[in-house]
């Protein structure tokens, strides 16, 4: 019931004629899989030109970070205002925004409220450190970047087109090449992840709210993560700058 979903974080790579050129190479894969939502994520310079590039397509168009004021003196920042002209979406909190541009729950909070309040659907990113996967507390962890990265959002009505989606990414499992198991990605989205979302937005909700894996998501590993029954697709980094990987990857995702 919930439809599988592959974004692409092409994270800072691809100048506008590079990104052009990726898109092209996309777009006739992507568009002739059906029953998968796929989703790129470029740098803000790219989105004006991909925007017209995927127009008419069904591949959707996200950002990777925003501010959330909607517009004001905050010299180098982008408002959801000006995203929600040129994409649908927008990754908020990934780790890498945590590690090194010092977000916070706090501030994940603020902008998973502006970029809904704006109409755009947040990819928020949660996921444990390898110092604190060693020291076993996972579930700790995921569930407070749950409980306060998404406190006191009120999501509408509309079970099925749910306007969130989450991202499960270990952080060591990041551009490591050191994948999570498939069984245990899956057993932190059933156990942790949904149990925090269901104390949120209640039982219904957290059933229709799809989660995601990433990190190492590559064509040869991506089908064991989307056969789990409670992961609903990948965030997908350096694989997705590989026109070929990406949309092997979105194939595997078809139900
Ligand atoms: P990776 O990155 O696929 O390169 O591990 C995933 C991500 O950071 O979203």
């Amino acid at each position: 019931m919930r439809t599988p979903f592959v974004a692409g974080n092409w994270k800072m790579y691809k100048t506008v004629a590079e990104a052009r050129h990726l898109i092209s190479e996309l777009v006739p894969g992507l568009q002739s899989i059906a029953g998968v939502q796929k989703v790129i994520c470029p740098p803000f310079t790219d989105l004006l030109a991909a925007a017209a590039l995927l127009e008419g397509t069904d591949i959707g168009l996200g950002a990777q970070n925003l501010f959330w004021e909607p517009s004001g003196a905050y010299t180098g920042e982008i408002s959801p205002l000006m995203l929600a002209e040129l994409c649908q979406y927008v990754i908020i909190g990934h780790s890498e925004r945590r590690q090194y541009f010092g977000e916070t729950d706090e501030t994940v909070n603020r902008k998973v409220q502006a970029a809904l309040s704006h109409g755009l659907t947040p990819i928020v990113c949660v996921g444990e450190t390898l110092e604190e996967y060693e020291a076993n507390v996972t579930a700790d962890v995921v569930s407070r970047q749950i409980h306060e990265g998404l406190a006191g959002l009120s999501l509408g009505e509309d079970q099925v087109n749910m306007p969130l989606i989450i991202a499960y990414e270990p952080v060591w499992a990041i551009g490591t090449g050191r994948a999570a198991t498939a069984d245990g990605a899956n057993a932190v989205v059933a156990d942790i992840i949904r149990t925090a979302l269901a104390d949120l937005f209640g039982d219904e909700a957290a059933q229709a709210i799809r989660v995601l894996y990433g990190g190492s998501v590559k064509p040869e590993n991506a089908r064991e993560f989307f056969q789990q029954p409670d992961i609903d697709g990948a965030l997908v980094g350096g694989a997705s700058l590989k026109a070929d990987q990406f949309i092997a990857i979105v194939q595997a995702a078809v139900p």
